[in-house]
């Protein structure tokens, strides 16, 4: 049965370049997902974009002497350039600067305004008068009020550890310009999730048994713990998405209310975009179609709690605001995958200390395709993982070298060699040959079911071991020396060999598209195994952003053992993977810091 699988993947900030950190944490198992998905043939729909409100992009072009607009639109270009360097297949990838966006948005704010789940409340905060506006909690510093430090941020003590509340603050300061700020009242409308609750644990509690564990722990865990109360969903802010209400123009939605709708504001641009507006509905409104949170654990709360509960409060009355008689709900998330936090050689990876591998300066030196290996090979998704130059290194060449890439250059060459180019014809296989064969098909139901599941780095170890299986095979039939004796008998083991090499590329295909591919080319294929991104320009009354969109295209998806046919013509192999020098670790490490 054909799925719809919505692909929601985390939107990262656009104020700083994307690191091999943010990549692995969410970006890359969201588009091996979305992959798996497509080669079986299912209706995907990836969807994210460039995170372009928020205080921290005010600040940054401050720093800058440039505008939020012009500091959102640089990283989102470099965020594009990325994500088509490393081959992530967003079906978009938008931002939130966009006139769709404030629409859906502010339709969301108005339908839990409708159904009473929003109130205001006034409270004192910092107020700069130096620089005309509210401080952010963490843009203060000041004495704690529990232990005494004098370098405390407003929201948390780095010395005791505790959460603050900023009013509290002792000699209070402005970490922007160290002017002292003053408490003023300020209102804001505040999301009820005490009043969402009940919907919330049940929600949490049908998906209790499949989520990971620190998933359930950070949602469930803690609601049970300690009862869920209002939050802020406006801040005195001028760059960002406008309060929908009379009164209120000096204010804004809070980012992170706004950020998570997204995910539903991006489907219905999409939807636009193919030129079949209702599309989006497929996934949106449909019960049976699954929802996918790709995202790191910091930010597990807002997907977990926060967004479920934008969703089931606004119930069934989101679509009546475009036309009165539609009456669906909208499908909460099936799962929150989210993975923990990599390190970089031991250390927490640190942009400002260059502390960093970043994404678009590994790729001048490297491909691709062995930055996702190792990636997935190491991802955080049950503890936090290390990157290690050594490391990457030493997989690149024992395990994508040595073990996959050799197993297809060796095999293709010879049989190039000996059979003209065309797959040989086996006649009838022997024994060890169905037993090889047969463990394959075995292996697509297994590491089938592990990328379902999202368990990323199993499934590819496990195809990794099935890749060893067959240059075990290999070993023991030696076609090289067979064809001395027995040309039919090589001629057997070829074959073989090509339909096992067919079939781990496509196992393996969702973690390395780009070297995939090739082989499938090579494998003589016409039609491709995945379609192609492309970027778009669109237009609306905030002006033009880029966008990234993929076309599927006629691919030639299957999640199945080969079936490539005797007598079928093959191209001569190029190398899949290049070997690194072992230098390289140490010269890449010592960039660092
Ligand atoms: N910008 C946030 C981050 O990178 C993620 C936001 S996900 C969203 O941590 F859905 F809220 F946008
Ligand atoms: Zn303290």
């Amino acid at each position: 049965m054909k799925r719809n699988i919505l692909v929601a993947v985390a939107w990262p900030y656009a104020s700083a370049d994307i690191h091999v950190g943010n990549i692995t944490g969410s970006y890359l198992p969201a588009d091996i997902y979305a992959r798996f998905h497509r080669l079986q043939g299912n209706e995907v729909l990836m969807v994210s974009g460039s995170d372009s409100h928020g205080t921290p992009i005010t600040v940054r072009a401050d720093e800058e002497s440039s505008t939020p607009e012009e500091v959102y639109q640089k990283y989102h270009q470099r965020f594009l350039d990325l994500f088509q360097k490393i081959g992530l297949c967003y079906d978009l990838f938008t931002s939130t600067h966009t006139q769709n966006h404030f629409r859906v948005s502010q339709t969301m704010f108005s339908a839990l305004k409708e159904k009473g789940y929003l109130y205001t409340e006034t409270q004192k905060q910092w107020y700069s008068s130096s620089q005309e506006r509210f401080l952010p909690d963490r843009y203060v510093e000041g004495t704690c009020y529990i232990c005494g430090y004098e370098s405390a941020r407003g929201d948390q003590c780095d010395q005791c550890g505790k959460l603050l509340e900023a009013n509290g603050l002792i000699n209070p300061r402005s970490k922007m310009d160290g002017s002292t700020p003053e408490l003023r009242d300020t209102e804001h409308f505040y999301l009820d999730l005490g009043a969402l609750q009940p919907q919330i644990v049940e929600f949490l509690k049908e998906r209790e048994d499949y989520w990971r564990p620190n998933v359930v722990r950070q949602s469930l865990g803690q609601i049970l713990a300690e009862d869920l109360h209002g939050r802020a969903i406006t801040r005195d802010l001028k760059w960002g998405v406008p309060v929908p209400v009379g009164g209120w123009e000096e204010k804004r939605l809070y980012v992170w209310f706004e950020a998570v709708i997204g995910y539903l504001s991006a489907a219905i641009e999409w939807a636009e975009l193919t030129g079949d507006p209702e599309r989006w509905k497929e996934w949106w409104y449909n019960p049976d179609s699954r929802a996918y949170y790709f995202i790191g654990k910091d930010n597990i709360p807002f997907h977990a709690v926060i967004w479920p509960a934008e969703l089931a409060g606004v119930g069934n009355t989101f679509g009546a605001l475009f036309d009165e008689d539609d009456q669906h709900s909208l499908v909460l998330p099936y799962d929150v995958p989210a993975n923990e936090f990599l390190n970089l050689e031991g250390k927490k990876i640190s942009g400002s200390r260059n502390w960093v591998v970043d994404g678009l300066d590994f790729l001048t030196r490297y491909d691709p395709d062995p930055l996702r290996y190792y990636l997935t090979a190491n991802m955080p998704e049950t503890r936090d993982a290390d990157w290690e130059w050594e490391e990457f290194v030493t997989r690149n060449n024992n395990e994508l070298v040595a073990t996959w890439g050799n197993l297809v250059n060796r095999v293709l060459s010879f049989a190039h060699n000996q059979w003209e180019g065309k797959i040989p014809d086996p006649g009838e296989l022997r024994p060890e040959d169905q037993n090889i064969l047969e463990v394959l098909q075995e292996g697509f139901e297994k590491v089938g079911d592990l990328y379902d599941r999202v368990k990323l780095r199993v499934a590819l170890t496990e195809t990794m071991r099935l890749a060893g299986e067959v240059n075990k095979y290999l070993d023991e039939k030696a076609p090289w020396f067979e064809i001395k004796e027995d040309k039919d008998a090589a001629g057997k083991s070829i074959f073989t060999a090509i339909r096992a090499i067919d079939s781990l590329k496509i196992l393996l295909a969702p973690v390395l598209p780009f070297t995939c591919e090739q082989l499938h080319r090579t494998l003589g294929y016409d039609k491709p195994l995945f379609g192609e991104q492309y970027t778009d320009s669109v237009e609306d009354n905030l002006g033009t952003h880029e966008v990234l969109r993929y076309r599927q295209g006629d691919v030639c998806c299957e999640w199945q053992p080969s079936v490539l046919a005797a007598g079928s013509p093959f191209h001569k192999p190029q190398p899949l993977f290049q070997k690194l020098d072992p230098e390289v670790a140490e010269e890449e490490y010592n960039r660092l810091g």
